[in-house]
């Protein structure tokens, strides 16, 4: 029963993102509609099942473990359940980590890291407070400028991640290069992908090809390309001047699906195979079924046995094209 999973294409599933709150205390424009509305909390997998559930992927071959939302920390009692899944580690985890806005770090930091959480992502897309409260709609940048004071004083490593987005921060590239040099930071981007409805002009308004984004960078900076990987999709440099280690996550302009190493599971438990696919395996049911985990593990391999090649996301012809229909926060990004 605890043979590795690996899909059609022969790749291995090591890396297991779970979303534990589809709730969020920004409205980030190109993750959420302003109206959201959310879950009931009786749809919700309780923190055991959520440990049950990762528990059983860890068994099946599972390393690296990222938790997500929504925003992660602000699922009630969320301290319980990674101090639970710390037990895993030094075993048969490797990482245990999240990616989260920082709102909430301030309080969270130093419990996290006695947790075994060592490299946490942050998402954070400009340095003006005046966009950022305008691009999250709800948040303090301050707040979150504090947070990750907190993180690195409780000794986290940070990563920070930034969606490039055409005519937002495109003017702040070498300053959000500085600040996270300064910090000692690492700094991925992500292109922006058509998650859940947002009207086609908007996303192509926004949309900001990394391909371009690193050209700028070029004509600055010398850049060398790195081999290492940190199990995720991004593709990394390192700019020679200062040092630093640059990420790009390119779903559009280069499509990493070939290496994909990873599935999702949402608060309610369902199974994504894929980010940019609608197929999903329900993972509550066969949890709740019985206590033995039997019928799990039966449905996690057979949902693994259709994980499709890859997403179809494409704005090459001038139009949003496999585009899908839930929003990034449903799944966790
Ligand atoms: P590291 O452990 O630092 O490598 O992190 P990571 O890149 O795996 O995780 P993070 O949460 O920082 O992911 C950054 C973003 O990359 C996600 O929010 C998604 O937007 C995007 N991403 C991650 N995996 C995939 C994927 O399989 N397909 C696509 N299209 N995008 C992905
Ligand atoms: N395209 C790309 N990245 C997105 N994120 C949220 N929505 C999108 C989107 N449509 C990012 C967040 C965060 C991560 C979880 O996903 O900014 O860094
Ligand atoms: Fe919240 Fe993250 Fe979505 Fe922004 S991107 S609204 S912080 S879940």
């Amino acid at each position: 029963m605890n043979a590795p999973l690996i899909d059609p294409f022969a790749r291995r599933i090591d890396y297991l993102r779970v979303s534990v709150t589809d709730r969020c205390d920004f409205r980030c424009t190109y993750c959420m509609a302003e109206h959201m509305t959310f879950l009931p909390k009786k749809e919700l997998l309780t923190l055991e099942e959520l440990d049950r559930l990762c528990s059983a992927f860890v068994r099946m071959g599972v390393r690296k473990l990222r938790i997500t939302g929504g925003e992660p920390l602000v699922r009630k009692g969320i301290m319980t359940f990674f101090e639970g899944m710390s037990r895993h580690l030094g075993g048969l985890l490797d990482e245990l980590t999240l990616t989260t806005n920082g709102s909430q770090l301030e309080r969270f930091a130093q419990p996290l890291a006695d947790a075994g959480v060592r490299r946490i992502n942050v998402s954070l897309d400009t340095l003006d407070p005046e966009k950022f409260r305008a691009i999250t709609r709800w948040g303090s940048l301050d707040k979150v400028r504090r947070g990750i004071a907190a993180a690195q004083a409780a000794g986290l490593r940070i990563k920070i991640n930034t969606v490039a987005l055409k005519g937002f921060n495109e003017a702040e590239l070498f300053d959000l290069l500085a600040w996270c040099a300064a910090e000692e930071m690492d700094l991925t981007f992500i292109e922006v992908m058509p998650m859940g409805d947002m009207g086609e002009v908007q996303r192509l308004d926004q949309y900001w090809p990394l391909k371009d984004l690193r050209a700028r960078l070029a004509e600055r900076y010398t850049l060398t390309e790195l081999s290492h990987r940190t199990g995720g999709p991004a593709r990394y440099v390192r700019i020679e001047e200062t040092g630093q280690q640059i990420g790009f996550i390119t779903p559009l302009t280069h499509n990493f699906c070939e290496s994909c190493n990873r599935v999702r599971v949402t608060c309610t438990g369902e199974l994504y195979m894929c980010l940019g696919q609608e197929d999903m395996a329900d993972l509550r049911a066969p949890l709740r079924m019985s206590e033995a985990d039997a019928p799990l593990e039966d449905a996690i391999r057979r949902a693994i046995a259709r994980k499709p090649k890859g997403h179809d996301f494409d704005y090459s012809r001038q139009a949003v094209e496999g585009q899908v229909t839930r929003h990034m926060s449903h799944t966790g990004g």
